[in-house]
Order: structure tokens, then sequence, then C-alpha cells
């Protein structure tokens, strides 16, 4: 396969972020890597650049003048807002490959009940549900007061993770509505949707497609909520593991033919042209997977583990997105265990302080430290945010790659850290 060096600038400055970089960094048809904005860790692997990732204009003037072959999203919000479009729509940005979809694409994750239609126009699994707008209080009150809990509400639009309410109580259930619909998240819960609650394990599966052809990624399983045995608030999650035992060949076969293929079928008959990376949010339910939720890009913190259990190189995925020859490229999977266990601000998810100088000693086995909410200053690394570093590393299996991710977690330190000690727990297998 011919090579060209590739000028690349990612968007975003999570853990999910410095893996795709960390990954990128490894291709031998990078020439420059770019991201922005970036955080302590891509500093040091790549060149950040303060660009707001809302800010399509500067992007595309930073495209221009820097020769940017391939503009890579990792968070939703630009891909919801429309920068695919806008660099389709600007004659002199054509020549960039947009890692993501369209606006029209990425409403599979930017609008609830759009998914919700499309899942049930394309007979694919997902829990049953009705969408309602905020002049359809009441019929929601009767909705819920004919079903069984636990009643489980979504916003319609982003909320930055926060839109579900899952409640078992009838009366705050009904409050929950009446605050959605009141506009808790302003426009994004004008709209909400009830679903029937589905009782199972759940596992991420990812997919680069071309809006044609596909490559199933490796899957993962994340914990999302703060505390030990899924336990308090939700967060963005607090680690993840790949691969996941019960997400066997037999399961990934029925992922691929009852909603993978349905949905990128279904995608191009609504003439939807979606490129870039799409992530079900799946449950099994007695044997059966089920869609929770799409979403148009990759997860964080399962980012943290898929990367490194890809052994292709990831530019050649991008080239096939860019040339529409992704069915010809090899996806390579790393047979090994990774885990990823995310090293929190006291505080998160609710407030925590930021401005704590980090220190990180000396990692043993293999173990990458992908960096989260950290900055530079005055040329040393400080927490920026709640989800800090990802420990990651490799083992034979989940028990060995967890505990050399456990072992190293001691060498990271700053103020009021902390961090769940039960990731995957759930998956070791006990030996008799
Ligand atoms: P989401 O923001 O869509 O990922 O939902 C957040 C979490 O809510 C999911 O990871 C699930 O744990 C839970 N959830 C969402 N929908 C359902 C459902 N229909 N039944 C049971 N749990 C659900
Ligand atoms: N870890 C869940 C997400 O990225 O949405």
């Amino acid at each position: 396969m011919k090579t060209f060096l590739m000028k690349i600038l990612l968007l975003g400055s999570g853990g999910r972020e410095h893996a795709l970089a960390w990954k990128i960094c490894k291709s031998s048809q990078l020439e420059k890597l770019y991201v922005a904005p970036g955080n302590a860790g891509t500093s040091e692997i790549a060149e950040n650049i303060a660009i707001d990732i809302n800010d399509f204009e500067a992007i595309g003037n930073f495209c221009v003048q820097n020769k940017i072959n391939v503009l890579v999203v990792g968070p939703e919000q630009p891909l919801v807002n429309g920068i695919h479009d806008y660099f389709e729509s600007n004659s002199h940005l054509k020549s960039v490959t947009v890692i993501g979809p369209k606006k029209e694409g990425a409403i599979l994750e930017g609008s609830k009940g759009f998914a919700k239609s499309f899942m049930k126009k394309y007979k694919i699994p997902t829990a049953k549900s009705k969408s309602f707008n905020n002049t359809q209080l009441k019929e929601a009150i009767a909705f819920l007061e004919e079903k069984q809990g636990p009643y489980v509400l979504k916003a319609d639009g982003l909320a930055a993770g926060k839109g579900v309410v899952i409640e078992s109580d009838l009366s705050k259930a009904k409050k929950a509505v009446k605050n959605l619909l009141a506009g808790q998240f302003g426009k994004s819960s004008e709209t909400i949707v009830i679903e029937d609650f589905l009782e199972g394990v759940e596992v991420s599966v990812f997919v680069i497609t071309d809006g044609v052809n596909y490559k199933i990624l490796p899957e993962a399983k994340d914990y999302k909520r703060i505390g030990e045995g899924d336990n308090g608030l939700n967060t963005g999650g607090m680690g993840a593991v790949s691969p996941v035992p019960f997400a066997n060949r037999e399961f990934i076969d029925k992922v691929e033919n009852q909603i993978i293929i349905p949905t990128i079928k279904g995608l191009k008959k609504e003439g939807i042209d979606y490129s870039g990376f799409i992530f079900f949010g799946l449950i099994l339910v007695k044997g059966d997977p089920y869609v929770i939720e799409y979403n148009c890009r990759l997860g964080d913190p399962e980012t943290e583990v898929v990367m490194p259990r890809l052994k292709s190189d990831i530019l050649e995925l991008f080239d096939g997105i860019a040339t529409n020859t992704l069915s010809e490229r090899d996806v390579e999977i790393d047979l090994r265990s990774v885990s990823s266990v995310m090293i929190v601000s006291g505080g998160y998810p609710e407030t925590y302080e930021k401005n704590k100088a980090v220190t990180i000693g000396e990692l043993n086995g293999r173990t990458e430290v992908f960096h989260a909410g950290t900055m530079i200053k005055n040329n040393k690394i400080v927490t920026n945010g709640g989800r800090v570093i990802a420990i990651t590393s490799y083992g034979k299996n989940i028990e060995t790659s967890l505990k050399v991710c456990y072992s190293n977690i001691k060498n990271v330190n700053f103020e009021n850290m902390q961090f769940r000690k039960d990731i995957g727990k759930d998956l070791i297998t006990k030996k008799k």
C-alpha cells in the first residue's frame, strides 16, 4: 500500500484523546500531530494548540495554515454542532478528511428520540419507549402511571452524561419528569424519552466505518459510578477493561448481525453519509444484546483500553475512510487483557479543586499513563479537571492486568486523589 505522511489535528483534552494521540504517534505514516487543546500528557508527544473545540473558524484556519490532512474529533459536541458539515461546505477545507460524522449522523447521539425511532424502524433491539415534549406533561405522567418501575427517563439531547434518570419510586419519577420537561437541561430536555428498564450486564462495542464498510474494534466494559460496588453518583467513567469475558464470539456475532449491520444499512437507507466511529452502548439481557445508547465517538475511559489492544496502524484505518477503502484494511487485535483505572480529584463528580501538583514516579510492568484533566503550569503537571489520570496496564488476563495497574497507582500522587479499588473485579472468574 502506498504510504503518504499525514498531518493530523486531534480535538479534545481527555484521557480518550491522550490514548488516541499515543496510538496515532505509533504510526509510520505520521508527519505531525497537533492536539487542540490537549493536556499535559498530549503535550509530551504532540504539539498542543490553544483552540476551542467549538470554534470551527479557528480550527479551519489552523488546518489550512498547517496543511492538515486529517481532523480527528474526540468529543461529541463539535460533531453534533456540525464541524464535519462546516469542513465540507468550505471549499478550502474539503481536502481535510474528518474522522467523525456530519450533523445528520451525530444525531444518533444528539437526539435519543431520533435514535429510538431509528432503531424501531430498522428492528434493532432496544428497550420499548415513548417520547414526550414539554406540551405533553400530562400524557407523560399518565404513561408513567400505567407502567411498572424502575422508570427510565432520558433527556432527548446532550446533557453531559447527566440526562438519564432511573427511579424506582413513582412519585419521584413523576417529579423528575416535571423537572426535565420544565427545562432542567435547557433545550436538551424539552423532549424526553421514557423507556422500559432492562436488567443485565453492560458492554460497549465500537466500530469505525466509512458509511458502507466497517471494522469492529475491541469491546470494553466501563465503570460509571463513583463508588465501589457501582454505588453513588454517575461519573464520566472510573475505569475500563478489555476484553470483556462474556462478550464472546457468539455474543459479538449477535451484535454484528442484529445491531451493527442493521445500523450501518439503516443509516445508508436514511441517506445519512456516516464516517467515523460508532459507539454501541449495549446491555446483555438473557443472552441477547440490546442497545442502550448510540454515541458518535469513542468512549472515555474505554478508549484507554481499546487503543492499547489495537495492533493495526490507526492511520491506515483513517486512510481507509479518506479513500473509501476501509474494507481492504486489517484490524489486528492484541489478545492480552488491558485494564485502566481512573484517578480522580477528591469531590468529583461534584465540586473539586484544581491546580494540585501531580507527581508520577517510576512505573513497572507494561503500563501507560494517559492524562485526562491535567495541564502544565510553570513546567509542572497540575490537575485541571475531575478525572485526572488513567493508569493503563497489560496482562495475560484481567487479574494480571489489574494487578499491574493497581501496583502502579501508588506511584501517582496528588492531594485528595481518589480511585475505585474494584475495577474489573466482577469479571474475574474465581478459581476453585
Ligand atoms: P446513557 O447516558 O444512555 O449511557 O445511560 C446511562 C446509564 O443508564 C447506562 O449506562 C445504563 O446503566 C442506564 N440505563 C440507560 N437506559 C437503561 C434502560 N433502558 N434500562 C436499564 N438501565 C438503563
Ligand atoms: N464512558 C462512557 C462514555 O464515554 O460515554
